[in-house]
């Protein structure tokens, strides 16, 4: 990390912040290094004396690293540049501070074509995911590790190589994503995907690949394999471990549309909520009409009118955003019907932890203000309801289908948990 950086963040921090706030993806469980991030694993012993089989990870929503090349038109602002090679769009606190984040938003928000209905990047912006086929994109989200939000499948992927002995880019792989997408703007990932499962297979003595989804991730697998034959599926497929899908949507992703999502606590929601709004990930993770529980329906109540998981077009008309209800009528039901993928399933979800089910808005103050929470159980992120619904599949599909329960966990937290790593260890080996 350049000093210059380190004294960005540092007084930032300093001005507009007392102490550093939790963010949403920090783990407290290794030792912070002196930047008040993650320090570096230490060495690991790799003993080299299982038969392992080989594994395939893909990460969630915010969860890899973007990539961004500018050679815009123009800009917002004149603190904004207009070109630029190839540089960290995500994520990269360093763009996210007052005087910068306008800039940044311009850089990474997506435009709707409502007659093609096709999105694409901003005028004069190209975005690429570093290193398919590698989890290097997103163990850490930030190229330089340090510091707050960074940190997501290191602790997994460090389990697997130190503890298990497996080796990255031989039998342990990465399918990070543009997550600003969903699966119906995924096309060529979908393509990559195909082949690096098949590759994978091959390249480890026509071994069936274990893979491992969290959060948004196993809703982009689920929509590969439904979409897969069944010999393609029994040739390649020995597992599908599941860790906390939102396989019936997440309020989390509404709350985000409509009141922003700061993601780490001091970083400007509103701003951060004009991109979001304009990604059509977070439409594609909205709880779902179809399979909401009938009993937990309303989800935003404000003095003047409620609205249910049913009237997505009159609360986005409410909010003034017309593009949401274009993208969620275009990516709400990508994964159409709950039918069984067909492979064998670790389901595993967490429960215990305060979950919104419903949003209460003071009236004057609605979209904009953060609002009160009726909680539920689920992992902070999703409600259990709907990490749990891959064990509906139970009766759905021949091949097993095991029940995980993992109470306690945080959404993100979760995958640095030893009863997870024990029960992945049985999986693999
Ligand atoms: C596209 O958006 C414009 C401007 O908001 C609107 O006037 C037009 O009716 C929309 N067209 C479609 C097909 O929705
Ligand atoms: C597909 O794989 C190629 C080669 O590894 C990579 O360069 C490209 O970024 C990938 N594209 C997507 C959308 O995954
Ligand atoms: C909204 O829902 C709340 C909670 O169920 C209820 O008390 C209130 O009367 C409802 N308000 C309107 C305007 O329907
Ligand atoms: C899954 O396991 C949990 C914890 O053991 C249990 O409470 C729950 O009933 C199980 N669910 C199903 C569908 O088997
Ligand atoms: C890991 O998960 C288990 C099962 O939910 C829980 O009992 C345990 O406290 C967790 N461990 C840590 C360190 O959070």
């Amino acid at each position: 990390m350049s000093l210059l950086k380190f004294y960005t963040i540092t007084i930032f921090i300093a001005v507009f912040c007392k102490g550093f706030p939790q963010a949403e993806h920090v783990q407290t469980f290794t030792k912070p290094n002196k930047y008040g991030g993650q320090s570096q694993r230490s060495s690991c012993v790799s003993p080299n004396k299982y038969n392992r089989k080989p594994i395939v990870m893909i990460p969630g929503v915010l969860g890899s690293q973007l990539e961004g090349k500018l050679n815009k038109p123009d800009v917002v602002s004149i603190l904004c540049s207009k070109q630029s090679d190839w540089y960290s769009l995500w994520l990269n606190l360093e763009q996210l501070v007052p005087w910068e984040v306008d800039c940044w938003v311009d850089n990474i928000k997506m435009l709707y074509n409502n007659e093609t209905r096709q999105v694409r990047n901003n005028y004069g912006v190209q975005t690429r995911v570093p290193q398919f086929g590698s989890t290097y994109a997103f163990e850490y989200l930030d190229k330089d590790k340090y510091g707050i939000g960074s940190l997501y499948f290191a602790p997994l992927v460090d389990y697997m190589t130190c503890n298990l002995g497996y080796t990255k880019l031989k039998d342990l792989f990465g399918a990070p994503f543009d997550w600003r997408l969903s699966p119906l703007q995924h096309k060529k990932f979908f393509k990559n995907l195909t082949t690096l499962i098949e590759t994978t297979y091959k390249n480890n003595n026509n071994r069936k690949v274990v893979v491992i989804g969290h959060s948004m991730g196993n809703m982009f697998m689920y929509y590969h394999l439904k979409r897969k034959s069944q010999a393609w599926k029994d040739k390649y497929i020995d597992s599908f471990v599941s860790i906390s899908s939102p396989y019936f949507g997440s309020m989390k992703s509404l709350k985000a549309l409509l009141s922003g999502k700061a993601m780490i606590g001091f970083l400007p929601k509103l701003k951060l909520r004009s991109a979001v709004r304009t990604a059509p990930a977070f439409s594609f993770v909205l709880p779902r009409p179809d399979l909401w529980p009938k009993d937990k329906q309303l989800l935003v109540v404000t003095l003047q009118r409620n609205f249910t998981v049913h009237q997505y077009k009159e609360l986005f008309k409410r909010i003034g955003c017309e593009g949401c209800w274009d993208l969620w009528k275009d990516n709400g039901y990508a994964t159409g019907s709950f039918t069984p993928p067909n492979v064998p399933v670790h389901c595993v979800y967490s429960s215990m932890v305060n979950t919104a089910e419903t949003l209460i808005y003071d009236e004057d103050l609605f979209p904009d203000d953060s609002p009160s929470i009726v909680d539920g159980s689920g992992d902070g992120t999703v409600n259990v309801f709907s990490s749990s619904a891959c064990l509906k599949w139970k009766t759905m599909q021949k091949q097993p289908v095991y029940n995980v329960s993992l109470p306690g966990n945080k959404h993100v937290q979760i995958l640095a948990n030893s009863t997870l790593h024990h029960y992945l260890n049985s999986v693999v080996l």
